[in-house]
């Protein structure tokens, strides 16, 4: 296939590259680089050998959108670009809006004027907010606690709303939480400033660049009392696109999927699994919760499995292994 990978330059985008490369596809990345890092490019023609082509527009330009399409004429679309910080987000909802919903919107206009029907959505497990059972499923309700959840659902809401129309094949991935790293060592997550993310923090502070981790509440309803996520590997993140694409031409009404492990790990948890793929200790303190973070949050998996047959096969474990390689290999991330 001929894949259009917006926002292909940034983490989770960068690996999805390089499975869709080593698979045979060709690859066109359009991506602004607002929070992405150039020297992304080179590694990902290092691991692969191959290089994609690169467009550095903003996917609200509809008039370079729309000369890429002309040129390249894609069968499917990747859709990853978007501004993705939380906090960011309350602080700046605007921006937030306009990015997201008007590159989507753009995306869109310009795919069904060259009738390339087939997309796959980064969505997020954000769209089900504070959940009422565990695990999760795609029949939960859906709600937003703050801007950027917000343009997911939206996002969302207008997919389900196009995709009842002709010819069109929608599939949203609901992702928890990404980490880890591309086992070559070569391309990883690189946060701009402070992360806000656990396991990039974690690892910020294993390499010496911060001195302790915070660790926001230890007085939840959970066995240790610390958060529990579902942290899945990015490369397993990245063979669930190309599982979506192989079955895209199935899917005849909208389908957002979780994508998860369906396994829960406390921050705890993840702290000691980091020590010991790192040979680091981690200090930390314990600080009062985090506003706006829920206790628990985990997936159930069985809808990925039935109607994709993909499941993740990295552990936690191997993630902070991956992770560590990444951080101690490049310890400026892309920078040199
Ligand atoms: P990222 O910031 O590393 O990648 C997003 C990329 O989109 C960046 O390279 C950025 O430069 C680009 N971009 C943003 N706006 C653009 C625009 N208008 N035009 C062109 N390019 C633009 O983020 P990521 O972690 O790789 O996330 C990818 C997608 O997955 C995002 O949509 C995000 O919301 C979603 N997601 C991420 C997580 C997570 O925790 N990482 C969880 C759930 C969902
Ligand atoms: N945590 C800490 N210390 C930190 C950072 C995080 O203790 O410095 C804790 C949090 O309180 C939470 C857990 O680690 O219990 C995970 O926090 P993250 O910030 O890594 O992830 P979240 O689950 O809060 O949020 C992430 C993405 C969101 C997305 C959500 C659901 O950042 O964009 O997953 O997919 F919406």
């Amino acid at each position: 296939m001929n894949v259009l990978v917006t926002g292909g330059a940034g983490y989770i985008g960068s690996h999805t590259v390089v499975q869709l490369l080593n698979q045979g596809h060709s690859v066109i990345i359009v991506d602004n680089l607002v929070n992405a890092h150039p020297n992304v490019l080179e590694r990902i023609e290092r691991i692969t050998g191959k290089s994609p082509m690169f467009y550095d527009y903003d996917l609200c330009d509809e008039r370079s959108l729309d000369e890429v399409f002309s040129v390249h004429s894609p069968d499917a679309i990747i859709h990853f670009a978007g501004l993705k910080a939380v906090g960011e987000s309350v602080e700046q909802p605007l921006r937030y809006y306009h990015n997201n919903l008007t590159s989507t919107l753009t995306l869109l206009r310009v795919m069904q004027r060259h009738s390339v029907k087939n997309i796959v959505f980064s969505s997020s497990a954000t769209v089900y907010g504070d959940p009422d059972t565990l695990p999760i499923t795609e029949a939960a309700p859906l709600k937003a606690t703050n801007p950027y959840g917000q343009t997911k659902l939206m996002i969302e809401t207008m997919l389900m709303d196009i995709a009842k129309t002709a010819d069109w094949h929608i599939i949203s991935l609901r992702y928890f939480n990404p980490v880890g790293a591309h086992q070559s060592g070569l391309i990883g997550e690189d946060p701009s400033g402070t992360p806000n993310n656990l396991l990039p923090y974690v690892s910020q502070v294993a390499i010496g660049k911060r001195e302790k981790l915070s660790v926001f509440g230890n007085d939840y309803n959970t066995p240790d009392g610390t958060g529990i996520r579902d942290y899945i590997h990015v490369v397993d993140l990245a063979d669930a696109h190309l599982a979506a694409l192989s079955h895209i031409k199935d899917t005849t009404t909208y389908r957002a999927i979780n994508i998860g492990t369906g396994k829960g790990t406390s921050v705890l948890e993840l702290i000691d699994s980091f020590q010991a793929a790192s040979s680091k200790e981690i200090p930390y303190d314990i600080l009062p919760r985090r506003a706006g973070d829920i206790a628990s949050c985990y997936a159930d998996v069985a809808l990925a499995k039935d109607e994709l047959g993909w499941e993740a096969k990295y552990s936690i474990d191997e993630a902070c292994e991956d992770s560590w390689r990444w951080q101690s290999q490049n310890p400026n991330g892309y920078s040199e």
